[in-house]
């Protein structure tokens, strides 16, 4: 036997399919995401799937996880080192260090599409995930930060959440920052032996991640380490205050969490996490925050920025009942025949139907009228339409509702409005 009979073809592990009726869920957020983001003057980006490996080194940085262990790179026919995007803001920046410098300022953009990124596959975790962001690029002002975390409650409000947690930090401008690293430092060189190897790794390279340490001990020890918060120059401190009292002024219900630095570099100030109870601490489903100098570092002119980015998978594992149900409702008709009836004049009422605004499954195949309804029940759909000989000598049509198992008449010269009736005023 030859191997390619035996050969059983699988998704690559941590890369999923997504598939109907689940895909319905991710068209409903999507489109909820359109919408809202439309409304605050959102424009869509897409970007290549592929950057140069150095554009994220240089802006997601070279000592995060990200880009030190999770990132799909390649060399390509003539040795340039290339990488599957494992986010987008880089690319976003790039695409308007080069393209878009001259458009009014400031420009908003978002962002819909797969990032990867080689992690263990887990809950709320895969190789291939999706994230929904949005980028507001060309407004350094507090003002701009808060407008976009109302963005993004609006939309999580849009789709039926209430009890998702708000954590907001700062992370302060690069001098501020410098400064806390030695404090830190300073700080934890003679109690390294007390920090895991991650950390004590990281003392050198990246001091402030180890702020986000999941380990009980280390949390422990750095309940007495000096506070970023403390360190802040005068600038940062009054932008984070000015962002907190939009918040409040707006209704926005957060929490300071002054451990949060989140896992990429290109930081400057705000930096905002959403979790969600469900999901668990460690999944978080949005992540987000400021960077004033990345777009300079990709090689545009110096300029400030601010975004987030959804976790589509996470969030759609969370997504409220509400939200589920007005994305998987069928509001299609099957279109049975009965009896022999030509399946021209099928065709001819499948047009009239979708003519008419609403959409149509036709049942084409020759199977008894029976198995058609119960193909029609199975896919969840509520109204059948029956067309026979007599429907088509009378010029109507029988609706027939699952739920109740009534039967009523529509006429064919007024299908929209007669199904409109019918199909509305049917209870629920
Ligand atoms: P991030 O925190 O790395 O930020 O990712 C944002 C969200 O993507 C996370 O909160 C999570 O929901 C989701 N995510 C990340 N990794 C995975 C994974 N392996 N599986 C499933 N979901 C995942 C960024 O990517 C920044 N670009 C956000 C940003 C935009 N900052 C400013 N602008």
């Amino acid at each position: 036997m030859s191997s390619a009979a035996s050969y059983r073809a699988r998704s690559v592990k941590g890369m999923r399919d997504l598939l109907p009726p689940a895909t319905a869920l991710w068209a409903h957020v999507e489109e909820t995401a359109r919408r809202v983001f439309g409304r605050y003057g959102y424009e869509e980006i897409r970007t290549p799937i592929v950057e140069e490996t150095e554009l994220f080194v240089r802006s997601v940085g070279a000592t995060t996880d990200i880009v030190g262990k999770e990132m799909y790179s390649f060399a390509d026919k003539k040795g340039k080192s290339l990488s599957l995007r494992p986010e987008a803001t880089a690319s976003v920046a790039r695409a308007f260090a080069e393209h878009l410098r001259e458009r009014p300022l400031p420009v908003r953009l978002f962002y819909i599409g797969p990032q990867f990124r080689y992690e263990r596959p887990q809950r709320g975790r895969y190789r291939q995930f999706h994230q929904i962001g949005a980028e507001l690029i060309g407004d350094g002002g507090p003002w701009s930060d808060a407008e976009l975390v109302l963005m993004l409650f609006s939309f999580l409000r849009a789709l039926g959440f209430a009890d998702l947690r708000a954590l907001v930090n700062t992370v302060g401008d690069p001098s501020s920052r410098e400064a806390y690293k030695k404090r830190l430092r300073a700080y934890l060189e003679p109690r390294a032996a007390e920090l895991g190897e991650d950390s004590r790794r990281r003392l050198d390279t990246n001091p402030l991640r180890i702020l986000d340490t999941k380990k009980p001990a280390e949390i422990e020890l750095l309940a007495q380490a000096p506070r970023l918060m403390d360190s802040l120059s005068e600038e940062s401190r009054c932008h984070f205050q000015d962002l907190l009292r939009a918040l409040d002024g707006c209704g926005v219900e957060y929490e300071i969490e002054d451990r949060l630095v989140r896992g990429l570099d290109y930081y400057t100030r705000t930096v905002f996490e959403i979790v969600s109870p469900s999901l668990g601490a460690q999944n978080a489903i949005v992540g987000g925050g400021r960077y004033d100098d990345l777009i300079e570092e990709v090689g545009g002119p110096p300029t400030p920025a601010i975004g987030f980015a959804i976790g589509l998978d996470r969030l759609i594992e969370v997504l409220p009942q509400a939200a589920r149900r007005a994305a998987v409702e069928v509001t299609g008709l099957y279109v049975v025949p009965v009896g022999d009836i030509s399946r021209i004049e099928l065709l001819r009422l499948g047009e009239e139907i979708r003519n008419a605004g609403f959409t149509a499954m036709l049942e084409l195949s020759s199977v008894s009228m029976r198995t058609a309804l119960r193909r029609a029940d199975r896919l969840g759909v509520r109204w059948a339409v029956l067309l026979g000989e007599e429907e088509l000598g009378r010029g109507t049509i029988t609706l027939k509702d699952f739920r109740s198992g009534e039967q009523t008449t529509a006429e064919r010269k007024a299908l929209g409005a007669d199904l409109g009736r019918l199909i509305q005023g049917a209870s629920p």
